[in-house]
């Protein structure tokens, strides 16, 4: 788990998995295709925002600090690897490679979803307006649109044969997920994230039904009120 956002930990997985990818340069791209398309939809999570919240709360939230902490250790990176290195997970990553590639991109797409922390606060009102690690997962979840990306895919998905293709196998990713899920390694970090004050149940149906895995929308989340304050 590379990020401090669990929400897009598969997307970031998928970003850092193959990194090291080139591409390949392609004369004339179709107005529509895989990359572009792909690309488009990332452009909706709203990156900058996300980053300054992070780095808000990491700079001036001692709740938001351990949890941090606790996903930057030793234990939680091993099982990151673990997660990435799941024959199923690798097989997405290499086909979605390809078809980026194909497409005249890379993997590298994802990379526009990494966040970048500064050191300092970039407004001094920060220093008092963080509010624990349920004030975080407050502010994320006025800040991220999961609805609005999952109409996003599932759209795509039926206009485009490839998309359509990355999408099924992105949904048959569910018993991966569930399996990893059950193991100690993974059930032993849910509750150390759960006694740190983290909404695990939460952040897991935000991923399921971001990435297909549940149709369940989530309770506590409203995209018309999307005022985040960053
Ligand atoms: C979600 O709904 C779609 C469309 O009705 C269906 O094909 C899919 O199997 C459902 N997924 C789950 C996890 O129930």
């Amino acid at each position: 788990m590379h990020c401090t956002t669990l929400v897009l930990i598969a997307i970031c997985c998928l970003g850092t998995g193959l990194s090291a990818t080139t591409s390949v340069p392609v004369g004339t791209i179709p107005a529509s295709n895989f990359y572009l398309n792909l690309k488009s939809i990332l452009r909706n999570v709203p990156q900058k925002q996300i980053e300054h919240l992070v780095q808000a709360y990491l700079l001036n939230d001692a709740e938001f600090q351990a949890v941090v902490r606790e996903i930057n250790s030793l234990t939680t990176y091993r099982l990151g690897l673990q997660l990435l290195n799941q024959p199923e997970f690798r097989q997405l990553l290499q086909w979605t490679s390809q078809q980026l590639i194909l497409a005249g991109g890379s993997i590298k797409v994802f990379e526009e979803l990494e966040l970048e922390i500064k050191v300092l606060n970039k407004h001094p009102h920060w220093a008092q307006s963080v509010n624990g690690i349920n004030g975080f997962e407050q502010e994320f979840s006025y800040l991220y649109p999961v609805a609005a990306i999952r109409k996003l895919l599932e759209s795509s998905a039926q206009q485009s044969p490839v998309f359509g293709e990355f999408w099924r196998r992105v949904v048959a990713l569910k018993p991966t997920y569930e399996r990893f899920l059950a193991t100690p390694q993974a059930t032993g970090l849910a509750n150390r994230l759960r006694a740190l004050g983290v909404d695990v149940n939460n952040w897991d149906a935000t991923l399921r039904y971001q990435l297909g895995w549940s149709n369940e929308t989530l309770p506590n989340y409203d995209y018309e009120y999307n005022y985040g304050f960053y």
